[in-house]
């Protein structure tokens, strides 16, 4: 069996995801691997086109397909996204039907299922038969279990191979998408920036994405306080992130480029704005370049702004993952959502509309103690991983662990003392005296500071 991986990681042979690959050569010597690296060759892939196309034909001659990628903010780093961009270009669906592919990632575990979905979909798009991946949090294969999980998985998937079947209950649906024409839609005249709040846009939109450009005007000429576009196009920004972790300590990236410039008025703003094209099944890999560049911050939420939105141009509806990432970022930044907007109702009115509900967003939250949205499993759950990973490699991560300290974000349960002592006093009664709770004493004492909370509010109204 021939089998090639195609490895997303900047740091190659010297990364934690090539461990994993290169635990499988070893435990499975019977099959041929070759492995291809994509994102340390992606500026030769980019430029040189006789060398994607030798590249795309030796995924044609392999029986197998692996994509191997550490998870870089939520999805894969732009160097691999670059190069999905870049067979899609080359029509390279036309060559790859019905070959059996796979992914297999190291992480943190934090939105590593949105990074796989993602290569789910787009394996589908390129014709490929997509094998459920292994996500491997950094260390797993360092311990037993892991080890018999991760060659579990092999087997599994070099069976399914085998049988030519890759026994699947997921199937991905084709996107189906006609952009909607806004030619109707008039742009009102700017109105006079009244307003005392930084608004930043962050705009990756090229000539040809005319409805991202209208949305983003409509937006910019509606809203009463003064707004800032950052285009990419125009911003020399040299290469994704390579995770060297020079940043660990506090210390500035290593790239000497104009991203610094850029995210500091991100940084600043009291409102940001992402607005982006959609290419294959997410923003692109210019945008994720950006995106990833983040990581000179760490797991540091350093955003002044409270109000964080997304502006989509492309079939966002049909694309469930990409959302559910956006909706994540929105609470990860602990911003109050803002909204997401995107081209693909049929009816361009109604797009109209719901880049005005945006304005008057703003204005409303502004008026109104700028509060923030309840966070769900997405923030809070996020908030948990980062936290963990943060405590575990405070050694390294130093800026991050300072800045977790200070902002009191290390909020371990077994920090809280109280909350302690009563679990084991609770718990300590029941074993000696076999105290059994009814429940419905438990539930009284479950809504006491609820009742009181409410007593003291109608108090307060009734004075
Ligand atoms: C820019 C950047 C973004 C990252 N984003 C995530 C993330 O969203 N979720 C996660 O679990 N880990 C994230 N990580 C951690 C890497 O996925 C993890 O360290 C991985 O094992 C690195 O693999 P490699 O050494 O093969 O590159 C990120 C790391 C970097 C450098």
């Amino acid at each position: 069996m021939n089998i090639i991986v195609l490895n997303g990681s900047p740091h190659g042979q010297k990364g934690i995801t090539a461990q994993y690959t290169q635990y499988l050569e070893i435990k499975f010597s019977e099959y041929n691997f070759e492995t291809i690296e994509i994102s340390r060759k992606i500026n030769r892939l980019e430029k040189n086109e006789k060398y994607l196309v030798s590249i795309i034909n030796k995924m044609v001659e392999a029986d197998v397909i692996t994509w191997a990628f550490p998870v870089y903010t939520m999805l894969v780093p732009s160097q691999l996204k670059l190069f999905i961009e870049l067979l899609f270009k080359q029509n390279a669906q036309e060559l790859l039907q019905g070959k059996i592919a796979t992914g297999i990632s190291s992480s943190a575990n934090f939105y590593d299922h949105t990074a796989h979905n993602y290569m789910h979909e787009i394996s589908s798009d390129l014709g490929l038969r997509y094998v459920r991946g292994f996500s491997a949090e950094m260390n797993d294969i360092l311990s037993k279990k892991g080890q018999n999980n991760f060659l579990g998985f092999a087997k599994d998937f070099f069976w399914k191979v085998n049988e030519n079947d890759i026994i699947e209950d997921r199937i991905i649906s084709k996107i189906d998408w006609k952009s909607t024409d806004m030619h109707s839609i008039e742009i009102p005249k700017k109105i006079t920036k009244t307003g005392n709040k930084k608004i930043v846009i962050v705009s990756d939109a090229d000539v040809e994405d005319q409805n991202l450009i209208k949305m983003i005007r409509l937006f910019e000429n509606q809203v009463s306080h003064p707004v800032e576009i950052i285009e990419l196009g125009n911003t020399k920004i040299k290469g994704g992130c390579i995770g060297c972790l020079k940043c660990g300590d506090g210390d500035a990236c290593f790239y000497k480029d104009e991203y610094a410039d850029a995210f500091s008025k991100v940084r600043k703003a009291d409102i940001v704005i992402y607005a982006g094209a959609i290419k294959d099944r997410y923003y692109s890999a210019r945008f994720k370049k950006f995106i990833d560049r983040y990581f000179s911050n760490g797991h540091r939420n350093v955003l002044s702004a409270g109000l964080l939105g997304h502006i989509v141009s492309g079939p966002l509806n049909q694309i469930a993952n990409m959302r559910e990432t956006l909706e994540a970022h929105i609470e990860v930044s602990h911003c109050h959502r803002l909204g997401i907007v995107s081209d693909d109702n049929l009816d361009a009115k109604m797009i109209g509309k719901h880049i005005n509900n945006m304005v008057k967003t703003v204005e409303h939250w502004v008026a109104n103690e700028e509060w923030t949205t309840g966070q769900t499993f997405l923030g809070v759950g996020g908030h948990k991983v980062f936290r963990d990973l943060v405590y575990h490699y405070r050694g390294v991560m130093t800026a991050d662990y300072k800045f977790y300290k200070e902002k009191k974000l290390l909020d371990f349960p077994t920090r809280n003392f109280s909350q302690r002592l009563f679990g084991f006093l609770l718990l300590t009664m029941k074993k000696i005296f076999k105290l059994k709770l009814k429940p419905k004493e438990m539930n009284e004492q479950r809504l006491k500071p609820f009742k009181n909370l409410l007593a003291k509010e109608q108090l307060a109204i009734n004075n």
